[in-house]
């Protein structure tokens, strides 16, 4: 309560200072009350063991800076990224900052710790490649699974029909050096690939991952307030469409217990915060838990 008041305050200086916001509020929350997943929460997924499937999705820990804080709060995986070969202001500080970072912390990870790799603004389509294979390369050793993010909305964006080709080469070449790091290195990396329901045409692209087969699609979209049965209507209409085939994770407009609830009953296997953290504040991913736990969603 006391943290949606300042947030609200604050939010009228702009995000970046509700972010801040909301990272100070889980460094503290973290020192005081850790709030361990009831163990009917965890789940395998790609091979990965989750405490809870409550995670916190890519932008929030560009560099992975927050890790330590984030068990204590209940949350099951975090998404570090999405991480760029080169530092752009205001955007990240390239892949040697996150390297540096992420190689700190030691193993076993108490949760899953996801990649996100993307793309510098200025890469060339023809480089494009070149871009995500050098993030998965230096970050192989570090991260638990890699998911692939298909671009931003003030740069090249891959989910639009005109870079279909350089889609392709990207999924292609990220299968193959994911195939060639395991037998160099001997470490298995599950990979997924996000889709932004808002950009492109969903039906194509997600045929076209379930095509390459990859480990898991994040599936993420700007919900307003007021259309979460249409945003559960489309989740539904993809996991119809992928058989099973591979599983889904959740991702845009999970505020409330409820919505989370609602996505995984829905059949998303596991679920992603980002503004309902920065609203709600670092508690809500422990509420979430205990609405699940008492609901008793899937296993
Ligand atoms: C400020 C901001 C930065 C983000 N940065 C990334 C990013 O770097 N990579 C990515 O895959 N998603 C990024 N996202 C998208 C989120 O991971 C998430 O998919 C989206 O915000 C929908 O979830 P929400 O409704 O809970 O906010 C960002 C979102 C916000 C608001």
């Amino acid at each position: 309560m006391i943290y949606k008041c300042f947030s609200t305050i604050v939010s009228n200086f702009g995000a970046p200072h509700v972010r801040r916001l909301a990272v100070k509020a889980i460094r503290i929350a973290a020192l005081m009350t850790p709030a361990e997943p009831p163990s009917s929460l965890r789940r395998e997924v790609m091979g990965l063991t989750f405490p809870s499937p409550v995670g916190l999705a890519a932008g929030f820990d560009k560099h992975g800076e927050l890790y330590s804080s984030l068990p204590p709060l209940g949350l099951g995986f975090v998404e570090v990224g999405s991480v760029i070969p080169r530092p752009e202001p205001q955007r990240s500080q390239g892949v040697d900052e996150v390297v540096a970072i992420l190689s700190q912390i030691p193993r076993p990870h108490p949760i899953p710790i996801g990649v996100s790799i993307s793309m510098n603004r200025n890469t060339h389509p023809d480089q494009m490649v070149d871009d995500y294979l050098a993030c998965l390369e230096k970050l192989w050793k570090y991260a638990d699974y890699f998911a692939i993010n298909l671009g931003v909305r003030t740069g090249p964006d891959l989910h639009m029909e005109e870079h279909a080709g350089t889609l392709r080469k990207v999924l292609t070449a990220a299968k193959a050096s994911r195939t060639d790091l395991a037998r160099i290195t001997g470490l298995r990396r599950p990979m997924a690939v996000k889709i932004d329901c808002n950009r492109g045409d969903t039906t194509s692209l997600v045929a076209c991952v379930q095509e390459y087969a990859f480990d898991s699609l994040i599936l993420s979209g700007y919900v307003e307030r007021g259309k979460e049965r249409h945003a559960l209507e489309g989740l539904e209409q993809v996991i119809k469409s992928l058989d099973g085939q591979m599983p889904v994770i959740s991702v845009g407009g999970i505020r409330t217990p409820q919505d989370a609830v609602d996505r995984l009953s829905a059949g998303a296997t596991l679920i992603q915060l980002y503004s309902g953290i920065v609203e709600s504040g670092p508690l809500l991913p422990r509420r979430i838990n205990s609405h699940l736990s008492s609901q008793l969603v899937g296993s």
